[in-house]
């Protein structure tokens, strides 16, 4: 049983919207192009450093660092919440695959982040890999060596202006990181000794950590994918992200 809320400030339902072409510095691919996925990788690559320092034109916020409101998750026992935080480190990510089937309208990503850093509030309680904790305050967190990959299935909608819109609807992730390092500030209350130890504890076994509480930061790493591709397919019609024109 799981359950997962998020909320993030996408300005896709509040920004009033008015078609626009691809940004200048994404070259679009043709539909009718056999390689379409490496025409698409190659550029993608392209456009990413770009993105990721936000483009207000097209809704895209500044994404490295990206600041998250708020995530949280009540799982097996515990219940977790990270507000405030920041994920910086996108920057140095590889795009490994793009793909788009057109058929089932389905686009996975696939990226390389030798290093991402959480930092920002948590507040939890529950039990974590069956020990009883509780805390409030700053945490800090690092990924290396991450391997994410990033599926969405989209739809078409038509807007107002009469044209075709793709619209990614939600997004699932995978991820295998090589080492992860959590640290929580303020456990029990500022008990230093539990504190610590507690600390310790995640430091070595964080893969169980992880399996149980990892899933707010997936979700906020998957955003910083999921903003870019809602943002420009909300302001592009459909047919202006291809090069091919029918
Ligand atoms: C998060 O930041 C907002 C705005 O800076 C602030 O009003 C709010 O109190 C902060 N929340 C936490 C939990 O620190
Ligand atoms: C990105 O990589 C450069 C060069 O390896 C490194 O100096 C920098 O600290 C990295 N930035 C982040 C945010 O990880
Ligand atoms: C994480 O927080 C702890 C405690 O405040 C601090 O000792 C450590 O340097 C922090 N790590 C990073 C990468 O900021
Ligand atoms: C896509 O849109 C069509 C028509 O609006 C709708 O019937 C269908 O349920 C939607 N598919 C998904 C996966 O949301």
């Amino acid at each position: 049983m799981s359950k997962l809320s998020i909320f993030f400030a996408v300005c896709a339902v509040v920004c009033q919207s008015e078609a626009l072409k691809l940004p200048d510095y994404i070259t679009p691919c043709s539909r009718k192009d056999p390689n379409f996925n490496e025409c698409a990788l190659k550029h993608g690559r392209e456009a990413i450093p770009r993105l990721l320092k936000g483009d207000p034109k097209y809704g895209v916020p500044v994404l490295d660092p990206m600041y998250v409101p708020e995530v949280s998750v009540e799982e097996s026992g515990i219940k977790i919440t990270a507000r405030n935080f920041t994920i910086e480190g996108a920057r140095n990510a590889t795009l490994q695959d793009f793909r788009v089937d057109f058929d089932k309208l389905i686009v996975s990503i696939q990226f390389m982040a030798p290093q991402l850093d959480f930092r920002g509030k948590y507040e939890l309680s529950g039990k974590l890999v069956s020990l009883p904790i509780i805390g409030k305050g700053d945490f800090n967190s690092t990924f290396r060596g991450l391997i994410a990959k990033y599926e969405t299935q989209c739809n078409f909608t038509k807007k107002a202006d009469g044209k075709t819109y793709l619209m990614p609807l939600d997004y699932e992730m995978e991820f295998e990181p090589e080492f992860v390092r959590i640290y929580f500030g303020n456990l029990f209350n500022g008990n230093k000794l539990l504190g610590d130890a507690m600390n310790s504890f995640i430091a070595e076994n964080w893969r169980l950590v992880l399996d149980q509480i990892g899933k707010p930061a997936y979700r906020a790493l998957g955003m910083i994918v999921h903003q870019i591709l809602v943002q420009v397919a909300n302001k592009v019609p459909y047919d202006e992200l291809f090069s091919d024109t029918d």
